[in-house]
């Protein structure tokens, strides 16, 4: 079966970067919003009988789920044989929970709109804490691929001696996996999060790693609150300055200018989101993941 990858705006050197590794058709589409603020899409390639490949990563997702739904209607109808979304960062995993009365649990209901579109879904590194898996939100194939590999590469190659430090006891998953593979110590820190954006972070106990170069790791930089409380935990104990890896960089309004003022010695992202920090390239593994997907 033939592979066509659609770019859904913003996600053009990823997807371009897949149709290259796939040896794939690109998809031509036209986008954009009528002056009322209306989304107007046209798919121009055909895709009948295709695997059809949706390249549009979830940050800000309000404003991208409608188009992006708007998309995968339009290549059903036009004969597509599978959608497979790759969505390399998958947005509301975090609110999980109904943490007071009446709150809306919006993973389910997100998992269960993007299920009801796609056949499949690629993602990375998902923000799984409560549920575990994939498959107990979404009943479509959902492949959650782990960047923990890249992530160790970029550390054995550019920093000497580090000490990894997780930001809370939810990032065990992620920091423990790429300290093995780096063959690295590492420190799980405790967070208490007392709102939207303030997070207390406890002190990590490095005295046992006096020629370390500490390096933050996390799955999501949102408000860089986490990283900033941990950098400036660090700031107390050590005069080297750490390292702040993070897999999707979010990165809320003046997040990152923040974190950068800081101190780390440098800010450092996969490409899951494009951002000026992305040094890490997830796009390998994410084509062998599509390729993968037998419709
Ligand atoms: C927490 O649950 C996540 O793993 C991250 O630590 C969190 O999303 C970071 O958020 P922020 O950058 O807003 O502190």
């Amino acid at each position: 079966m033939k592979t066509i990858v659609f770019a859904l705006p913003g996600n053009e050197e990823l997807a371009g970067s897949l149709t290259a590794i796939l040896q794939a058709e690109t998809g031509e589409a036209t986008f954009k919003r009528f002056p009322d603020g209306e989304s107007y899409v046209r798919i121009l390639s055909d895709v009948r009988e295709k695997k059809v490949v949706l390249v549009c990563t979830l940050h800000l997702p309000d404003q991208k789920l409608l188009p992006l739904y708007f998309v995968a209607k339009t290549v059903r109808e036009l004969g597509a044989a599978h959608i497979c979304l790759v969505a390399p960062y998958l947005a509301y995993m975090r609110q999980d929970k109904q943490f007071n009365p009446g709150e809306a649990v919006t993973s389910r209901y997100f998992a269960a709109l993007i299920s009801s579109i796609a056949d499949s879904l690629v993602t990375i590194d998902p923000h799984l804490h409560r549920y575990h898996h994939m498959h107990q939100l979404y009943n479509i194939p959902a492949t959650a691929l782990h960047a923990a590999p890249t992530l160790a590469n970029y550390i054995k190659q550019h920093i000497l001696q580090p000490l990894l430090v997780g930001p809370d006891e939810e990032s065990i998953q992620w920091v423990s996996e790429v300290a093995d593979l780096a063959n690295a110590p590492y420190l799980i820190l405790n967070k208490t999060r007392l709102g939207d954006r303030e997070v207390q972070v406890t002190q990590p106990e490095i005295s046992a790693y006096p020629n370390h170069t500490p390096v933050l790791v996390d799955d999501i930089i949102s408000t860089a609150r986490t990283m900033i409380e941990t950098v400036q935990q660090l700031k107390k104990l050590t005069t080297t300055p750490p390292v702040c890896i993070g897999v999707h960089a979010v990165f809320a309004e003046g997040a990152y200018e923040a974190l950068q003022q800081v101190g780390a010695a440098s800010i450092i992202t996969s490409n899951t989101i494009p951002h000026p920090s992305n040094k890490i390239k997830v796009d390998n593994m994410l084509a062998k993941a599509i390729q993968d997907i037998k419709p």
